[in-house]
């Protein structure tokens, strides 16, 4: 049995019978003939993202494949692949020091570069979709190596093919960047703009230090306290139904999307329902972030499934929109 309550940021209690951990890329065969058709298995990353059930009894294969380099240089970009168990922050701040720009919207967010594209990851302006070239994966059913291009990756908003039934079982094992040289920092999340005019030159390491900054301030550290980031997803409605919203709530927040559909900020209603600061069990939500659910110490699943639930009946009835988890919730069986 493996105690899985350091592998992830909830910090739940979790025990795990069938527990692999994939260090090497040429342990894979060996792990495929453990994951037979019908056995079911979860891939863990930096377990940043999930909600783990006290006891699991599929195979949990634990991605902890390392390495980064870069693949090609050409007159217009860098391309630089990482190993899925490379934990996505220090990639970033890697990246950034060899000069290679492009990421730094997406500094400190928490996981690994594996589980990056599974959810689109993406903050201030930016997805992991902008500057993704390719992802490497392994299918142990075939046992045969697959590598999707940016398009046949399905990408949306926080999700992807790998969050579906055609790519759900894959091990994803690298990442692919494709980072232009010319370098255009993005500026369009408001708190970044206001930063911009704090500083007096404005480059890769600024942004990276202001994002940093923004997400310490708001977020709190899955490392003091235990936390999965935003817990709901931000609802993407119909045009009408969000101007009927915004006649009856005169603040709401919500940005308008390329295909004229309105995504409304979640951690706005949560806020309206007064749940900010409040406390249910052994679950809480967050002080200076209603979109975040942290362990208060001592949860296990049950306390945060029954907290999500209380928080979208109440903006539900409120709102009358149906929020979405984020994380992957991983039961005792598959
Ligand atoms: N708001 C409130 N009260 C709250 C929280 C938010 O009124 O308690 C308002 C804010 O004032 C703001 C709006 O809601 O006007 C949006 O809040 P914020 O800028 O904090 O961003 P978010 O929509 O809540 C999303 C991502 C974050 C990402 C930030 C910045 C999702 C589900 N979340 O949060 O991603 O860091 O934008 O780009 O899309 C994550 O996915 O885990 C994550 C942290």
């Amino acid at each position: 049995q493996k105690d899985l309550s350091c592998f992830n940021t909830l910090g739940l209690k979790s025990l795990a019978n069938n527990y692999i951990s994939l260090c090497n890329i040429k342990d894979l065969s060996g792990i495929s003939d453990l994951l037979k058709p019908g056995v079911p298995y979860f891939i863990l990353g930096g377990g940043s993202n999930v909600v783990l059930s006290e006891q699991i009894d599929q195979i949990v294969v634990h991605n902890q494949l390392k390495g980064i380099h870069l693949v090609q240089e050409t007159d217009g970009a860098w391309f630089v692949e990482a190993a899925a168990g490379e934990n996505w922050h220090d990639f970033v701040v890697n990246c950034i020091r060899q000069g290679w720009y492009g990421l730094e919207n997406l500094a400190l967010i928490p996981g690994t570069v594996g589980a990056a594209p599974v959810q689109n990851i993406g903050a201030y302006g930016v997805e992991v979709k902008d500057r993704l070239e390719s992802v490497v994966a392994y299918d142990p059913l075939t046992q045969t190596e697959q590598v999707f291009n940016n398009e046949q990756c399905r990408f949306a908003y926080r999700d992807s093919i790998f969050k579906h039934e055609e790519g759900k079982g894959l091990i994803i094992t690298a990442v692919r960047f494709r980072l232009p040289k010319q370098w255009v920092p993005v500026l369009s999340y408001s708190d970044l703009q206001q930063y911009e005019g704090a500083r007096p030159q404005l480059t890769p390491q600024a942004i990276l230090e202001a994002v940093c900054d923004i997400r310490r301030r708001k977020l709190p550290d899955p490392k003091v306290t235990g936390n999965a980031g935003s817990f709901f997803k931000n609802p993407i409605v119909p045009a009408q139904q969000y101007w009927q919203l915004k006649a009856q709530f005169q603040d709401l927040v919500a940005y308008e999307q390329p295909d004229s559909r309105y995504k409304l900020a979640a951690g706005w209603m949560i806020d309206q329902c007064g749940w900010k600061g409040r406390q249910l069990g052994n679950a809480g939500v967050h002080a200076r972030q209603a979109l975040v659910i942290v362990n208060t110490g001592k949860a296990c699943a049950a306390d945060i499934i029954a907290i999500a639930r209380a928080i979208a009946d109440d903006v539900m009835k409120k709102f009358g929109v149906l929020l979405e988890p984020e994380p992957v919730f991983v039961a005792a069986r598959h």
